[in-house]
């Protein structure tokens, strides 16, 4: 028989690594998270995702009580905080300490405006774009993992773990790499694209490949981390959405801290709907701006148990099996629905579906103004467009659209479209590659076509 301590060690109940904050461990006890079900406060020096009380969402409480100016942004901040575009929000994220950061120079995204993507939503007062795709592993995912995979550092974590459908993933085996961690992944089989499997594999995680779907292998992780030692990174954590909230911050921040009329993201587990709702709440109260924008959430039609409870008047929930191609956001039962659907009537927001064939046309056209972005990204023009042409966004609001992942996150689907027909014919944009002889004749052709349209 092995001795008792053996079989906790095996279960996993060990007692976390020993984290050498010294004086700092005060700092990280001093955060407090709450719990948006029982409202019960807990410390957050010990790794905890739910609510030990009543398994609820949690918040981290961040106390915002004097006004921030936009010149105090950053400063005082060591520079490598300064050089991250998470950290340099410091005085709006929770306190961890220093010496746990865990940063990649995260962040610090683009904001693009193009007239023809405007011109496709049909809107007359502009359409910017912001690009998440140009984070560390290419998906919005950075911003959330470095306050996530910090916070574990902290409290001394032995391993780190995610279900996820693939940016979550490579996200957090690149921080977990980064941080020295060890990381475990369940990623459902097959349903992932082989640029993020490839990331994932690269950096060194443990992935498991879990016969069954995202929310399947989500609901198995949780049982696990609630059972054994091991700190969960989905975005029912808490820390990542304090990350995460950054998007809209430097968003705002690069709008000269004007206000558009709406800001579209695509939804999926409905992280990044929640944290938007937060980071919005918060430059309200710290005087950074003065009027909300409307969240627009836009689900895959396949995919989307919530936009029908947004339309019942938050009535009627039922989760969904899974269908569409944008892999992404292949979600039936969102693990952040609660905070979401705070953050949609805090904004007074809006939540609507698109199809799969509507995605990959506003996918096209994003790629071929020279943007580019993967499929789920897409969502957010493609729902845009559709609620401009129900007269639901007026044509001359001004709105930004969130691109969550870079183009090259999803090779097959570009190759899928642009090389495969649809209904017996070629899709709109498609852009197949020509083959010709090795003949300088042949090209000659090739050229005088080019040039002749
Ligand atoms: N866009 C992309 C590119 C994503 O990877 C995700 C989520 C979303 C949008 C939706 O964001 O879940 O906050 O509503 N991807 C997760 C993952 C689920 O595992 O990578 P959400």
């Amino acid at each position: 028989m092995p001795s008792g301590a053996v079989v906790e060690e095996r279960r996993g109940r060990y007692p976390s690594g020993t984290p050498s904050l010294g004086a700092d461990a005060a700092t990280l006890a001093a955060i407090r998270i709450r719990c948006m079900g029982c409202g019960t406060p807990h410390p957050a020096n010990v790794a905890v995702t739910v609510c030990p009380r009543c398994g609820g969402l949690l918040d981290v409480e961040i106390p915002l009580d004097t006004r921030i100016r936009p010149e105090e942004i950053g400063q005082g901040l060591p520079s490598a905080l300064r050089a991250s575009g998470v950290w340099r929000y410091r005085a709006l994220l929770p306190a961890i300490p220093d010496s746990a950061v865990v940063t990649r120079a995260e962040g610090n995204t683009p904001l693009y405006w193009d007239d023809r993507l405007a011109g496709y939503a049909g809107l007359t007062g502009g359409l910017g774009v912001k690009h998440e795709g140009h984070n560390p592993t290419a998906s919005f995912k950075d911003r959330g993992m470095t306050v996530g995979v910090s916070h574990a550092k902290a409290v001394g974590a032995r391993i780190v773990a995610c279900a996820s459908t693939g940016n979550t993933s490579a996200s957090l085996a690149s921080y977990a790499a980064t941080a020295g961690i060890p990381a475990l992944v369940l990623i459902p089989e097959g349903k992932i694209s082989g640029g993020k499997l490839a990331q994932t594999i690269a950096y060194g995680a443990r992935v498991v490949q879990v016969e069954g779907n995202f929310d399947q292998a989500l609901t198995l992780l949780r049982e696990l981390t609630a059972a054994y030692d091991a700190y969960l990174v989905n975005s029912v954590n808490p820390f990542r959405l304090q990350g995460q909230k950054t998007i809209v911050i430097e968003l705002l921040e690069q709008l000269g801290w004007r206000v558009p009329d709406a800001i579209a993201l695509p939804g999926g587990n409905l992280g990044n709907t929640s944290a938007f709702g937060m980071a919005l709440a918060d430059l309200l109260r710290v005087g950074l701006i003065d009027r909300l924008p409307k969240l627009v959430t836009v689900q895959a039609a396949g995919a989307a148990p919530f936009a029908p409870y947004f339309a019942s008047g938050w009535q009627t929930y039922a989760a969904v099996s899974p269908e569409t191609m944008a892999t992404a956001i292949k979600i039936g039962n969102p693990a952040s629905t609660p905070r979401a659907r705070r953050a949609i009537e805090q904004t007074e927001g809006i939540v609507t579906t698109v199809s799969d064939d509507e995605i990959e046309d506003a996918k096209a056209i994003i790629d071929r103004v020279g943007i580019g972005c993967e499929p789920a990204s897409a969502a957010s023009l493609a729902g845009v467009k559709r609620l401009v042409r129900e007269g639901v966004l007026g044509p001359d609001s001004r709105v930004v659209g969130v691109l969550t992942g870079h183009l090259l996150k999803d090779t097959e689907a570009v190759i899928g479209y642009h090389l495969r027909d649809r209904d017996g014919a070629a899709r709109g944009q498609a852009n197949r590659p020509l083959t010709v002889p090795a003949r300088l004749d042949a090209l000659e052709r090739v050229l005088a076509d080019a040039l002749h349209g």
